[in-house]
């Protein structure tokens, strides 16, 4: 099918109603053809299963790490697995699938040949067994191919989501999905569709931000650019919506610690985007590794089972996190043995299991089933789950792998990331014009996320915790290097050579002297998981001091930020004429940044959570009416939806279409906004609504609609939105979604409009 969005706009236009037909005839023919693939899938699952044993049956709802099947001590990359343990995973067990990177010497990103050789060695060892069912290979692939070396990495999805550029990640899922496929690799552990409103949490840049519809558009946009109509094609892949449920809001802000989520806020806030997730065609589901309210999710039924079966309909596989099963009973205290646990997980509705290091789980849920403490209908009902997504990726007919040369690492692929990467950049304040840079401007760079790639890139970067900086690209820039390419005038650098190396502020405050402004780079190391907890959002104290002594030597200061959360820079940023926040903008960060501060891009990157003034100040933008009595309850230091341009935009002439509107009808709202700037630049429009009276309290504002347009100096734009029924709706007291009739406000900008629903 021709993708409409690539079509260009005049082109749209005139062949508007031929295209309509050709497209809907196209896809009621697909919906046949869907229909009976998915018949012809079933049947051969059904087959398949007729002739399993049991054995083979518990095989497939296993899941180990490479090391299990590695070579100890390889010597050399091509030579990773070890044929006798691999015989003895494939054939003995009969495991369903592998993950990770090879561990040695020390779990990192393999060649594209590599990968493809070790894919075909294990495809090759399933095909030696009796039913030669294939494995498929998963892989965490987050912000590209991570562990395949030079592949295209974006900006991580805090960024993404900065853009509130949709096609922007559509293309990163379809850039994504080629390069893991040209890597021989076949699942996807991605997206995370946790919401972010735990700005300590240390997965936070994993998530699309902290709103639901934010994460909603730009997640399953992602899932489609990477699963296309069909998965099985070989530039196409499955992804895994993680991590369900309610994982990203533990309380005290550690990673993998409980969350106290209430049913209500579980499915006004959490349970939508994986909803949404569902609904676009993900076909796995990875588990919250944590607990919500005193259960774990690995042993949750009313989640896995009961909410997500039944309400969502959901038709694929679950997948645990790492060792979580095991965790029932060795973390959780919830299980009396591990065999207890592996019983509870898989009847709470756990498919397959990431073990990783033995196949205890085999020989365990064996045992179970043979006690009849398992009946084999849950085991048949999982392994079907896991075959038919097998035989949707194309596993059982493999096509041959896609060309690495025109599909990996292509200049197009490139330049997308950085087009991600300029449009996540978000600059926050911009006093007396700072900003642009003049190129002849002589600049002293410093601080410690400066002349690193590691802090633009984050965790799962060539190696799971991506700080291994001497792993990186040699032809990637960081921001001092990009800087240098650009500038005229002197550069100067005063840092270290890792992130914690001492910086010499008597040096800056020496060399400042000679330079016409300081550019200060802080921000955060790389982290991933469980080693990024803090105990605050502040910066630590090195950091602080380089700043105050950097804003004492009254030059200039231009602030820049990297890092995967919103640490505290109150009061340097109130010292400063220029903020830009950086996040995690990816491999091409380094040049996108220094484009934006020489002006050769015109920023507009928008905050998609509330950067907070103060570390506890972590109240999200759709607060409640009762935070609004104490006026300083919403007080960030940057709101949600902040971010300027070098130009200027104005939203006008707010316009619901009726006054008054039936309750199960859309609503149209438009808006003008124009470009009353000197420069041409990019604007996201945000429009929110408001349920002025319900019986459930309903937030200030919620973001329901978004879009995202390029004006000239001068041009002006009308934008319509339809609100549906779906916007208007919240959870009840009943937890079901209602919609109740009343008043509702609408917002964009600083307009304000509204209609009256009725019955
Ligand atoms: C993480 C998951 C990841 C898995 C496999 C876990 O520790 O929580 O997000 O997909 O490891 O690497």
């Amino acid at each position: 099918m021709p993708n409409l969005k690539q079509l260009p706009k005049s082109l749209k236009l005139q062949t508007k109603p031929i295209i309509l037909i050709i497209v809907l005839s196209m896809m009621a023919g697909r919906s046949v053809n869907a229909q009976e693939t998915n018949k012809a899938i079933e049947n051969k699952v059904k087959h398949l299963l007729a002739q399993m044993t049991l054995e083979e049956k518990v095989g497939q709802m296993m899941q180990v790490d490479f090391s299990v099947i590695a070579m100890l001590n390889a010597q050399n990359a091509e030579d990773q697995i070890d044929p006798v343990k691999l015989e003895d995973a494939v054939l003995n067990h009969h495991v369903g699938s592998i993950l990770n990177t090879p561990s040695t010497p020390d779990n990192k990103a393999q060649s594209v040949q590599v990968w493809r050789n070790i894919t075909r060695t294990i495809q090759d060892a399933a095909a030696k067994t009796r039913l030669k069912i294939p494995l498929i290979y998963g892989i965490d692939a987050i912000h590209g191919a991570t562990y395949t070396q030079n592949s295209v990495l974006f900006p991580q999805a805090i960024n993404m989501a900065a853009t509130f550029n949709s096609e922007l990640s559509f293309k990163e899922g379809e850039i994504t999905a080629r390069e893991v496929r040209a890597s021989g690799l076949q699942w996807n552990f991605s997206p995370v569709m946790d919401i972010g409103r735990q700005p300590l949490w240390p997965r936070l840049w994993e998530t699309f931000g902290e709103d639901v519809h934010l994460a909603t558009v730009m997640g399953t946009s992602y899932i489609k650019g990477h699963q296309g109509d069909d998965f099985s094609a070989a530039d196409k892949a499955p992804t895994c919506l993680k991590h369900y449920v309610g994982y990203s809001y533990p309380l005290n802000g550690k990673d993998r610690t409980p969350a106290w989520i209430g049913e209500r806020m579980l499915r006004e806030y959490f349970l939508p985007t994986f909803e949404a997730g569902v609904k676009a065609g993900s076909p796995t589901v990875m588990v919250n590794s944590a607990e919500v309210d005193g259960i774990p999710g690995h042993a949750n039924y009313h989640y896995l089972t009961t909410i997500l079966r039944g309400e969502l309909g959901f038709k694929g596989f679950t997948v645990s996190d790492w060792e979580d099963i095991k965790r029932l009973y060795t973390r959780d205290k919830m299980a009396a043995s591990a065999k207890e646990a592996v019983k509870i997980a898989v009847m709470a509705g756990v498919d397959m299991s990431m073990v990783p290091f033995d196949f205890s789980f085999y020989d365990l849920l064996i045992e179970l089933v043979k006690s009849g403490e398992v009946p084999l209908a849950r085991i048949n009902e999982a392994v079907s789950r896991i075959l038919t997504v097998k035989y949707r990726t194309g596993l059982f007919e493999p096509k041959p792998l896609l060309a690495v040369e025109g599909n990996f690492a292509t200049a197009e692929a490139i330049e997308t990331s950085r087009q991600a990467a300029r449009e996540s950049i978000v600059l926050a304040k911009n006093e007396h014009n700072i900003l642009p840079l003049k190129k002849d401007a002589n600049i002293l760079v410093t601080g410690p996320t400066a002349n690193l790639l590691s802090v633009l890139n984050g965790g799962w970067t060539i190696t799971w915790q991506g700080a291994a900086e001497d792993l990186y690209p040699k032809d990637k820039l960081t921001v001092l290097a990009a800087i240098r390419k650009k500038a005229s005038g002197k550069v100067t650098y005063v840092g270290g050579d890792s992130f914690d190396a001492p910086i010499d502020i008597q040096k800056v405050v020496d060399e400042a002297k000679n330079h016409d402004l300081i550019l200060l780079s802080l921000g955060e190391h790389p982290y991933t998981e469980t080693s990024g907890n803090i105990e605050s959002l502040n910066l630590d104290q090195a950091q602080v001091d380089l700043a105050n002594a950097a804003i004492a030597t009254g030059k200039p200061v231009v602030l820049l930020t990297f890092g995967g959360r919103p640490r505290i820079i109150t009061s340097i940023a109130e010292r400063v004429g220029g903020v830009v926040l950086g996040f995690l903008p990816g491999m091409e960060g380094g040049e996108a940044v220094a484009d934006i501060l020489y002006g050769d891009y015109n920023p507009n990157g928008k905050l998609p959570i509330s950067y907070p003034r103060n570390t506890n100040g972590i109240t999200p933008y759709d607060y409640r009416p009762m935070e609004a009595f104490d006026p300083n309850a919403y007080n960030p230091l940057y709101p949600f939806g902040h971010g300027l341009s070098y130009s200027t935009f104005e939203t006008s002439g707010l316009k619901v279409e009726k006054d008054k509107i039936n309750i199960g009808n859309n609503i149209k709202v438009s808006v003008n906004v124009k470009n009353t700037g000197t420069l041409t630049g990019k604007e996201s429009v945000l429009l929110y609504i408001n349920d002025v009276a319900a019986s459930v309290t309903r937030p200030n504002k919620q973001l329901k609609a978004f879009k995202k347009v390029e004006l000239n100096p001068g041009q002006s734009e009308n934008l319509s939105f339809t609100l549906t029924p779906d916007d208007l709706s919240f959870i009840g007291i009943d937890l079901k979604r209602i919609v109740e009739p009343g008043d509702f406000k609408v917002m964009v900008g600083q307009e304000t409009a509204g209609f009256t629903l009725t019955k």
